[in-house]
C-alpha cells in the first residue's frame, strides 16, 4: 500500500488565511505544479481501473473538499454520467469531508446535500454547509475547514476572467493560496476579447505553483492513453487529426444550450472535448491557418425537425450553426480538422477521432458511450480492435488529481495531471477562432448574397 508524505495540512492551520500574502501552504510540497512534475506525462493504460475495482485512497485522516456548484455536473442527472461527488466518495472514502457548497441557489444546495445525507455516505456530507459565495464562506469559516482541494463545477460564465464576480480562480488564490484546484470545462464563456484574461488566470496559477486540474476527461480514457503509448513508442510524429463530434439535439432541452450569446455555441460549449483531444494528439495549433464553414439555422439544408425547445425565442443572431466544420495547421506541420453537427436525434452522440501516424491509423470510436479503439499498423491492412469495457475517466480524472494532492511518493507510475489550466486556455482559444472563422465565411457569403440579389433587381 502506497504511503504519502505528510503534508502542511496535516499539522494545525497557524492563524487566518483571509488577508494574507503568505500562506501555511507555501511549503515546496505544495508547491508543485502539475506542468513541472517529474511524473509521467501519460498514463499507463492498464493502470486506470474502472471504481469498483480501485480501492479507496490509504490514510485515515480528514481529507476536506470544497465544492462551487450543486449541478449536473457535481451531483449526477439523467443527462449523463458525470457525478463528481460520487467520485470523491469513492476515491477518498470515509476520509472525505465536504466542509461546504457554494451555490446561489440555496435550495437546490440544500436539496442535494439532503439527499446524501439519507445514505451511506452520510459522514462526508453531515457537516457540509451552503453559502452563496465563497466569500461567505470564508468569513465563516474555522481552521479545520480549511479545504484541500477545491472543486469548481459552476457554470463558465462566472469563471476564467479578472473581473469581479467572474473570476473564481482568483478568488480561490487569493483566499487558499497553495490549495489545489480542479476547474470545469470549458476554461470561460466570454467574448473573445476577454479570451488573454484566462491566460492571464493560467500564470497566476502557474507562477504560483498551484495544481490545477480541468475537466477534459476524456484524455483519462484508457483508449487515449494507449493511443498515446502506441506514439510514444514507436516514436511517431502525427501527421493529422480528423475529429467528428456529432450530437443528439433532439436530447439536449437547455434553452441556454441553443442560444450562443448565453453558452458561446456549440463548439465552445460541447465540441471543446474534442477540440481538446484534438489537440492533445496535434499539439499546439497555430491559431492563424483557423479556417472554418458553417451551415446555418436559415439554410435549407440547416432545417431541424425535432428541437424541443422553443428556438423562435431566440433572436435570429444568436442562433447556433447546424454544423460547423474547421481545418487548420498545428504547430508542427500537421493539419487539424473537426467538424461538430447538430443533426441526430435520439440520444447518443456519434463521436470519433483519427490520429494519423507514418504507417498507423488510430481511430477513436464513441468515446462517451462504449469507447473502442480501431488500430492499423505499418505494413498491414488489417485494422486491430480493442473495447474498453467498464471505463470511467470520470473517475481517473478525480483519482490522478487527489493521487497528486496526496503525493504519493512510492508510486512513480502516477501521472502528473493530464489538462492544465494554460492547455484549456489554448483548447478555448481554438474553440473561438473555430466559432470566428465560420462566423467570418457566414457574413461574407450573406453579403455575396445580397449584392447578387441587388444585382439582379437592377
Ligand atoms: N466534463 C463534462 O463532461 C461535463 C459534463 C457536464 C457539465 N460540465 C461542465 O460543468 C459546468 C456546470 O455544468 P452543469 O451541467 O453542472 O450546470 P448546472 O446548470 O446543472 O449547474 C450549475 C450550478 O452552478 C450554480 N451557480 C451559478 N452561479 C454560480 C456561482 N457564481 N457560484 C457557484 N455556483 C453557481 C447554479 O445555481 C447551478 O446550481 C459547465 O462548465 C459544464 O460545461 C462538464
Amino acid at each position: 500500500m502506497a504511503s504519502r508524505r505528510p503534508s502542511v495540512l496535516d499539522s494545525p492551520v497557524p492563524g487566518t488565511l483571509l488577508g494574507r500574502r503568505g500562506s501555511v501552504l507555501d511549503s515546496p510540497i505544495s508547491r508543485r505544479q502539475s506542468g513541472t512534475s517529474s511524473r509521467r506525462p501519460s498514463i499507463d493504460p492498464s493502470r486506470l481501473l474502472p471504481m469498483d475495482k480501485a480501492s479507496a485512497i490509504a490514510g485515515t485522516n480528514d481529507f476536506n473538499v470544497l465544492f462551487i456548484g450543486a449541478g449536473n455536473i457535481m451531483f449526477g442527472s439523467d443527462e449523463g454520467p458525470w457525478n463528481h461527488s460520487f467520485r470523491f466518495e469513492h476515491k477518498l472514502g470515509p476520509r472525505l469531508k465536504v466542509v461546504a457548497l457554494i451555490d446561489p441557489a440555496i435550495d437546490r444546495a440544500t436539496a442535494v446535500l439532503q439527499k446524501k445525507c439519507e445514505t451511506f455516505v452520510r459522514s462526508a456530507y453531515e457537516n457540509t454547509r451552503v453559502f452563496r459565495t465563497l466569500e461567505d464562506f470564508v468569513k465563516n469559516m474555522s481552521r479545520k475547514d480549511v479545504p484541500r482541494a477545491v472543486i469548481v463545477g459552476s457554470p463558465p460564465m462566472f469563471r476564467g476572467t479578472v473581473q469581479t464576480g467572474r473570476d473564481i480562480e482568483l478568488q480561490i488564490l487569493k483566499f487558499f493560496p497553495g490549495v489545489a484546484m480542479f476547474i470545469e470545462k470549458p476554461a470561460a464563456t466570454g467574448p473573445s476579447s476577454e479570451i488573454e484574461e484566462a491566460f492571464t488566470i493560467a500564470k497566476r496559477i502557474s507562477d504560483s505553483g498551484t495544481l490545477c486540474s480541468v475537466g477534459y476527461m476524456l484524455r483519462y480514457l484508457r483508449a487515449v492513453q494507449m493511443m498515446k503509448q502506441i506514439i510514444n513508442d514507436n516514436n511517431l510524429t502525427v501527421m493529422a487529426t480528423v475529429a467528428r463530434y456529432a450530437c443528439a439535439y433532439e436530447a439536449i432541452a437547455k434553452p441556454d444550450w441553443w442560444d450562443k450569446s448565453k453558452s458561446a455555441g456549440p463548439v465552445i460549449e460541447q465540441g471543446t472535448h474534442f477540440c481538446d483531444l484534438s489537440r492533445y494528439f496535434g499539439g499546439d495549433v497555430d491559431m492563424t491557418t483557423v479556417s472554418a464553414h458553417s451551415l446555418d439555422w436559415d439554410e435549407n439544408a440547416g432545417h431541424l425537425s425535432k428541437i424541443v425547445i422553443d428556438e423562435t425565442a431566440i433572436p435570429p443572431e444568436n442562433r447556433i450553426p447546424r454544423v460547423t466544420a474547421a481545418t487548420w495547421k498545428y504547430e508542427s506541420g500537421a493539419v487539424g480538422s473537426f467538424t461538430h453537427l447538430v443533426a441526430l436525434q435520439g440520444h447518443d452522440y456519434s463521436c470519433e477521432l483519427e490520429v494519423y501516424a507514418d504507417g498507423y491509423q488510430l481511430k477513436l470510436v464513441n468515446p462517451y458511450v462504449q469507447p473502442v479503439l480501431f488500430i492499423r499498423r505499418p505494413g498491414n491492412d488489417h485494422e486491430e480492435s480493442h473495447r474498453f469495457p467498464d471505463d470511467d475517466p470520470f473517475f481517473s480524472e478525480i483519482s490522478v488529481l487527489i493521487d497528486n494532492i496526496e503525493d504519493i511518493e512510492e508510486d512513480p507510475e502516477t501521472a502528473q495531471i493530464l489538462s492544465t489550466f494554460e492547455d484549456a486556455c489554448k483548447t478555448y482559444q481554438l474553440t473561438w477562432a473555430i466559432r470566428e472563422a465560420s462566423e467570418r465565411n457566414r457574413a461574407r457569403s450573406l453579403e455575396l448574397k445580397k449584392e447578387a440579389g441587388a444585382a439582379i433587381s437592377e
